[in-house]
């Protein structure tokens, strides 16, 4: 691919977290944020995956300095005892890269349906318990790899994220984890407006990864026909983490701040978003 690998600012001294970085537009984009000098974590579930990637990482970029931290969006337990260990290594947190998502059925080990539990509300929890962290490292920032997806739903059935995935291709509840990616962002961004730290998402193109591991082989084989390469799909999460302009609560596309929907514009609903999701995540455990 030409123009690559990317010419980034330097990024030594920086601190980072991938999730869902043994894999697809993660490790692509923890390979390159390592390329330019960051101490990367790659937040993951699966050790083995994740030491598989780190030395893909090793064998590309010698130099990198890589890490890493379990990391399970499917059980709220997980999350916290994840944020605990990053804490206690008492390293500073200059960019989070909300980065993990699928597209899944069923529930989480705390009970909400799988691909909103992993894609909206494990990512909530991580991120409010490296907030002060974040804050105590400015100028920092936190980005959310959304979708385009969030455009295909006008909200977010509060009730229906409680509960197993219903029949059907459960595309709708990934569209909904996604809107709640963007309302997610312009409202953490107004949170902290004025701090150092940033927030920021965006759709990554329609890229040929694991994302899309539970589609039939030949319609998988179709549709990457069509699709980007993962290089491409970490383009515009590598811009968000590096640009020294930053578009504070902005929805990237392309390398660039475009409009989001008009749900994902909504700040009420954002606001509303905020409130039910402390409500979540609050407690040891639900189950
Ligand atoms: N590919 C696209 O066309 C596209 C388009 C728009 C948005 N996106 C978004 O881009 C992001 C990256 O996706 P990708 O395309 O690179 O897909 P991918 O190759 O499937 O990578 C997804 C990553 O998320 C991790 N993950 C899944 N469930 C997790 C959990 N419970 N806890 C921790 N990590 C978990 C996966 O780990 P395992 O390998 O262990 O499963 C994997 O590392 C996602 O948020 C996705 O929604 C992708």
């Amino acid at each position: 691919m030409s123009n690559w690998p990317p010419s980034l600012p330097s990024q030594a001294g920086r601190t980072a977290i991938v999730t869902g970085a043994n894999t697809g537009i993660g490790l692509v984009t923890a390979m390159e944020l390592a390329r330019a000098g960051a101490r990367v974590h790659l937040a993951c579930r699966n050790q083995g995956k994740a030491e598989a990637a780190m030395a893909l990482i090793r064998a590309q970029v010698p130099a990198a300095d890589v890490a890493f931290l379990a990391l399970d969006l499917a059980s709220l337990a997980s999350v916290r005892a994840s944020a605990a260990r990053f804490l206690a290594t008492k390293e500073p947190l200059h960019l989070l890269v909300n980065n993990a998502g699928l597209v899944a059925r069923g529930t989480t080990k705390d009970g909400f349906e799988l691909t909103f539990g992993v894609n909206h509300i494990g990512t909530f929890l991580f991120t409010r318990l490296l907030l002060d962290k974040l804050q105590a490292s400015t100028p920092s920032r936190v980005v959310t790899v959304a979708s385009r997806a969030h455009t295909r739903t006008r909200g977010i059935d509060l009730d229906a994220v409680c509960r197993p995935t219903p029949a059907g291709t459960g595309f709708g509840q990934y569209a909904q984890s996604k809107l709640a990616n963007v309302l997610f962002t312009a409202e953490l961004a107004s949170r902290l407006e004025g701090t150092g730290v940033q927030a920021v998402c965006l759709h990554p193109g329609v890229i040929a990864s694991d994302v899309w591991r539970r589609v039939p082989a030949f319609a998988r084989w179709f549709m990457g026909l069509f699709m980007l390469s993962v290089e491409e799909g970490a383009r515009t999460s590598l811009v968000c983490a590096t640009t020294s302009d930053l578009h504070n609560g902005a929805y990237y596309d392309r390398g660039r701040p475009v409009a989001t929907s008009e749900a994902g514009a909504d700040r009420e609903m954002g606001a509303a978003l905020w409130a039910v999701s402390e409500e979540w995540v609050r407690g040891p455990s639900r189950s």
